[in-house]
């Protein structure tokens, strides 16, 4: 904590990027999402340290901005993942035809480059507190497939499966959609819709 006390102390502003797996995601899909103000309520290790990690940036980091995002992809990838998800399935789909894809899990699939734009200008804004940051529009992670092999040209099918829960794996939120009531009242623009940032990725590569 002294580090984080540290970072104030120099004027240096914390920005800690945490995570829709915040939320349990059982809220229906028709319902919408889960706003700034919305109790979270993990269900991973991972979701909880996320969560334990805001908490520690908002009451340790004088003027910290958490921000919560939702998957994302970019032309770094996730070294802890081996690469992006667009890039690991698109490898998987050249390969095989064929892949399976839960269409129970909703999301704002989320180009870094977008979220990265977003962080600098609410920082430029000196914003403070929780915001949700995610692209616009919502889709399953079978949409999602569906729409980045299309707009490759990759033909495969993509089998619509329901969740399971395998032994050791996280628990991923059903509904993990973020609405920002919070990120609109402080005047935020929003991030683009996902579909044409997924086609701008696509074509910058
Ligand atoms: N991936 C998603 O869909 C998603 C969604 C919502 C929020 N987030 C959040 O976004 C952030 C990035 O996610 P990611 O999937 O890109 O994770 P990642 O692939 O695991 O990348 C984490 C990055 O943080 C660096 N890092 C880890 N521990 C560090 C430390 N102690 N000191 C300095 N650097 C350290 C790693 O550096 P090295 O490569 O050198 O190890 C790596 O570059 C995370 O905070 C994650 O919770 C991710």
């Amino acid at each position: 904590m002294r580090a984080v006390r540290d970072l104030a102390r120099r004027g240096a502003k914390l920005v800690h990027l945490s995570t829709n797996y915040v939320f349990d995601g059982t809220r229906p899909r028709a319902d919408g999402g889960y706003g700034e103000d919305d109790a979270p309520a993990p269900r991973s290790i991972y979701a909880l340290t996320k969560l334990a990690g805001e908490h520690a940036a908002l009451a340790y980091g004088d003027g910290a901005l958490v921000v919560r995002g939702s998957g994302l992809y970019g032309h770094f990838g996730s070294a802890s993942k081996g690469g992006n998800f667009v890039e690991r399935m698109s490898a998987r789909a050249r390969e095989s035809g064929a892949l399976k894809m839960v269409a129970d899990q909703v999301l704002q699939p989320t180009f870094t480059r977008d979220l990265a734009a977003g962080l600098v200008d609410a920082v430029a804004r000196d914003t403070s507190g929780l915001v949700h940051l995610t692209a616009s529009g919502s889709c399953s992670w079978h949409e999602f497939t569906v729409a980045f092999l299309e707009l490759q040209g990759i033909d495969a099918t993509v089998e619509p499966v329901a969740t399971t829960l395998a032994h050791g794996q996280p628990d991923r939120p059903l509904n993990g959609v973020l609405q920002r009531p919070r990120a609109d009242a402080l005047g935020l623009p929003p991030l683009r819709d996902w579909r044409a940032a997924l086609g701008e990725y696509l074509n910058s590569r």
